[in-house]
This record gives C-alpha cells, structure tokens and sequence, in this order.
C-alpha cells in the first residue's frame, strides 16, 4: 500500500482541500482504494470540511490504543473513506503524535495523509508515516521557502517526493512564476491548482469539487493528479444526470444500509 502525505511549510495553502478531493477522485474514480487520514490532531479540519462531526472511534483512539486502524476508518456518503481526527479539545490529552509512522504501518488501502503545517512535531510526524511526499505551495515567496523547508526535511528522511503543486494560482503579475517556484523550492511542479470560487463553494457545501461542479476549472487539476498518481487514464466526463445518479446511490447506501 502507498501512504503519500500532503505537505506544505504554512497554514491555509490547500492541502485539506487537496487531500479531499484526491481522496475522493482516486478511490472513485480511478479505482484507487485510498483513505485520507486527519494528521492534524491539533487543528483538524477534514471531517468538518465534509459536515462530519460525531465519530465512534478517531486517530486519537488509534494513537492512545484504543481503537484500532480499520475501526476509525469511515466512508463518507460522498464515498470518501476517511480517518478522522478528534474534534474535543480533551481528546489531545496523552495523545502521541511520534506514534503516528507506527500505528500507520500497515494499511488496508492506501493513505493521503493531511498534514499540520510546517515542520513541528505533527508536520514531521506525517512526513515520517509516509513514503512518498507531495509538496503544495501558492505563487508567493514565504509559502514557497517554507516548502522548501520541508522537501530538505523530506529529503534527509529518504522520502519519494511526488513534486509540488501549485494552489491559487489567479494569473496575475506579482505571483511567482513557475520557473522561478521550481528554482527556490528545489522541486519539480507536476500541478497547478487555479483560485477558483467553486472550490470554496463546494467545501461550504461539503461536497468534493468533482461532485459539486465536475466542470468546474480546478477540477481538470485534480483529475490530473489522480491520474499521475494512480498511473491510470482520466475517465471520460460523465453527465450532469450520471453524477447526480452516483451521489444518490452512495447516499442511500449509507443511509439504507444497502
Ligand atoms: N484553488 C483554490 N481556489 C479557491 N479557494 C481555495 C483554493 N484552495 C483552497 N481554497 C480555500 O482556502 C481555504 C484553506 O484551504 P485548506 O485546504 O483548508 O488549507 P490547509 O489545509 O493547507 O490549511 C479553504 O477554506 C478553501 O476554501
Ligand atoms: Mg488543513
């Protein structure tokens, strides 16, 4: 199993968002089984970005040895498998995030891993459990030498660094360019990711973009992805009709039971 973590140097960059959508394009849509894992114990957003807030069993649990891997894995109705994070403050008590390369050991399916930013304890910690490092960064200065940062880190620790990923990028003349992103950061772009407004709407609306708006610019940069790290062709665009079809389907499984 692959267990690639989403990393960048600084907070609100887009690897939730990121994770997310990955999460839910590689284990739908191109026969990837994948779980994204809330490594951010200390600020996690993932389940609430999906309005999931009641959990039997979190990363948490699994930490203390409570639960177990697979009893705090969950599928969302959308069909994203995912291990959440506590959302309790007194849930951080006794909790060992240094466990975290151990307890991740040997998963069922494979793992994106969201990571806390930067390179504290939680940062290093996701970057430990995994073996394969993809970078996200926006067109600025601070972000991209905070990633570089942590490709150095990455790089001492012998991880496969899948390349950066550019977010936000909105065309206009003060960001970077990508030339000048892959000289200070040391890294290859393999992705960029445009500021799109559907983003933000599809995460109020707790959906993945492709099931939000599938024409939506930015998901074209996710299938991308899916695809290089899956190694398996785009599929073709489904209808309007097919995609509604889909989400229906999965959300009366989960509510049926069926
Ligand atoms: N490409 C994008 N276009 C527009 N908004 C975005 C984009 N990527 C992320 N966002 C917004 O930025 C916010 C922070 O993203 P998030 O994924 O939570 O960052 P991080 O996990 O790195 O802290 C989100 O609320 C999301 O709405
Ligand atoms: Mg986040």
């Amino acid at each position: 199993m692959r267990k690639i973590a989403i990393v960048s140097g600084k907070g609100g960059i887009g690897k939730t968002t990121l994770a997310i959508n990955l999460g839910y394009l590689l284990h739908n849509k191109f026969n990837f089984d994948s779980t994204v894992v809330d490594c951010n114990l200390t600020t996690p957003h993932l389940s609430i970005n999906l309005g999931l807030y009641n959990h039997n069993h979190t990363l948490n649990d699994v930490l203390k040895g409570k639960a177990k891997l697979e009893e705090a894995i969950t599928e969302h109705p959308t069909g994203v498998k995912l291990l959440p994070a506590s959302l309790e403050l007194k849930d951080l008590e006794r909790v060992d995030i240094g466990n975290l390369p151990s307890v991740l050991q040997n998963p069922s399916s494979n793992l994106i891993l969201d990571s806390a930013p930067g390179i504290g304890r939680e940062g290093i910690a996701a970057i430990s459990a995994a073996d394969e490092i993809l970078f996200i960064t926006q067109p600025y200065t601070s972000a991209v030498v905070d990633v570089y940062k942590c490709g150095k880190i990455a790089e001492k620790l012998k991880k496969k660094v899948l390349g950066v990923v550019v977010n936000c990028r909105k065309g206009v003349k003060h960001e970077l360019k990508d030339s000048e992103i892959e000289q200070l950061a040391e890294l290859p772009i393999i992705g960029t990711i445009p500021y799109d407004i559907e983003i933000e709407r599809s995460l109020a609306s707790k959906l993945p973009l492709h099931l939000y708006n599938q024409r939506a610019k930015a998901n074209m940069t996710f299938c991308n992805l899916a695809s290089q790290i899956s190694g398996t062709k785009i599929p073709k665009k489904e209808s309007f009709f097919d995609g509604l079809l889909n989400l229906f389907r999965k959300e009366g499984k989960s509510l049926w039971g069926l």
